[in-house]
C-alpha cells in the first residue's frame, strides 16, 4: 500500500487573524474552544486530506461522526459544493456551536444536526451516505470494532469511510524550554500518555486492520505531519494554552513539584512567563488518514 509522509511547514495565522469574530479572554480555553483553534490552524491539512480521497464522483451525502464543533463538515461542504452534511455527536453544546456556525456562513441548508451517543445500541438512521468522515472521534468509542462495522453497514454500496486520527496531543515548545525546565512539554505528555492509554486505549492505534476486519477494503493510508510556525499567531498561542490547561488537569498528582510549578507559570496568563508572551511556539502533530471502502 502507498503510504506517503508529507511534512509540510505554513506560517500561522498573522497576529488578531481569527476566523470566527472571537477571541478568548485568556481564562480556560474550553473544549469546543480548542476544537475551533484546531480546525482553524489545520485547516489547509485537513482540505489536503479531504483533497486525497479516492471518490470517484463527489459524493451527495456525508455524514460526519463525532463531529465536534464542525472542522470536518465545514471542509467538506468546501470540497463537495453540491452534498449534504449530516453531522452528528453526542454534545448538545457542539452541535449548537456548529449549527451557528453553518448560518454564520449561509450553508445552514446543507447541514442537519444529530444528537447522538453511538456507544449505545441503536444509532440514528444514517440514510445509506457515499462518504462517513470520522476525525479524532474514532478512538473515542467503548467498541471501535462494533462501530466501524456499523459504518459499514449504513454507507452506500461503493460507498466510503474516512478515518482521520491523531497519536497524541500536539505540541508547541522547544526541547530547551522553558529555560528553567527544559524538556517539560515532553515530560508532562509522558504523564498524560501513561494515564491515557487505560482509558482511551485506541488512541494512535493502527486503523487499518481494524477496518479490514469490520468488512471494508482499505485503499489508502496517509501520514501528515504538521510544523506550523506560531511566532505571530495568537491562535497557536491559545490553542497550546487550551491543550497545555486540559493536560495539566489530568496530570497534575502526577508531576514533580518542580515541573508542575513551572507548568503552572507557563498557564498563568499574566505571568510574564506565560505561554502566550512566548515567541518560539510551533504547532506540532501528526495527523493519518484511513480511507476505507465497503465493497460487498
Ligand atoms: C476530539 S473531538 C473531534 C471533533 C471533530 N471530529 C474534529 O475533528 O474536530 C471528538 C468528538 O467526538 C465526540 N464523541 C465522543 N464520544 C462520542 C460518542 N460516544 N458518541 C458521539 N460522539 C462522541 C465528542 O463529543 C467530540 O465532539
Amino acid at each position: 500500500m502507498n503510504r506517503p509522509h508529507t511534512p509540510t511547514t505554513h506560517q500561522g495565522a498573522p497576529h488578531g487573524h481569527h476566523a470566527h469574530g472571537h477571541r478568548h479572554d485568556h481564562g480556560t480555553v474550553d473544549q469546543a474552544e480548542i476544537l475551533d483553534l484546531d480546525a482553524e490552524i489545520l485547516a489547509e491539512h485537513t482540505a489536503s486530506i479531504t483533497a486525497w480521497l479516492p471518490l470517484p464522483t463527489s459524493p451527495d451525502h456525508v455524514v460526519d461522526l463525532g463531529c465536534g464543533t464542525g472542522a470536518g463538515t465545514f471542509a467538506l461542504l468546501d470540497r463537495f459544493p453540491d452534498a449534504h452534511v449530516t453531522a452528528i455527536d453526542a454534545s448538545a453544546e457542539h452541535l449548537e456551536r456548529l449549527r451557528t456556525k453553518a448560518r454564520a456562513r449561509g450553508v445552514q441548508d446543507r447541514v442537519r444536526t444529530a444528537q447522538a451517543d453511538l456507544d449505545e445500541d441503536v444509532w440514528p438512521d444514517l440514510g445509506s451516505p457515499d462518504l462517513v468522515w470520522a476525525s479524532a472521534s474514532m478512538h473515542h468509542m467503548a467498541d471501535p470494532g462494533r462501530a466501524l462495522r456499523n459504518v459499514h453497514d449504513a454507507l452506500a454500496p461503493g460507498g466510503l469511510f474516512a478515518v482521520v486520527e491523531l497519536a497524541g496531543h500536539p505540541r508547541f515548545l522547544a526541547a530547551n524550554a522553558p529555560e528553567d525546565r527544559p524538556g517539560l512539554e515532553e515530560r508532562v505528555h509522558a504523564a498524560a500518555d501513561r494515564l491515557q492509554v487505560q482509558h482511551m486505549p485506541h488512541r494512535g492505534a493502527d486503523w487499518g486492520p481494524m477496518l479490514t476486519a469490520a468488512g471494508f477494503t482499505v485503499e489508502g493510508e496517509r501520514t501528515i505531519a504538521v510544523n506550523i510556525e506560531g511566532s505571530h499567531s495568537e491562535a497557536i498561542g491559545l490553542y497550546a494554552l487550551g491543550v497545555l490547561q486540559r493536560i495539566r488537569s489530568v496530570t497534575a498528582g502526577t508531576l514533580s513539584p518542580e515541573d508542575l510549578t513551572a507548568l503552572d507559570q507557563l498557564l498563568d496568563t499574566s505571568s510574564p512567563h506565560s505561554i502566550l508572551r512566548r515567541d518560539d511556539l510551533t504547532a506540532r502533530t501528526e495527523r493519518t488518514a484511513w480511507a476505507a471502502r465497503r465493497t460487498g
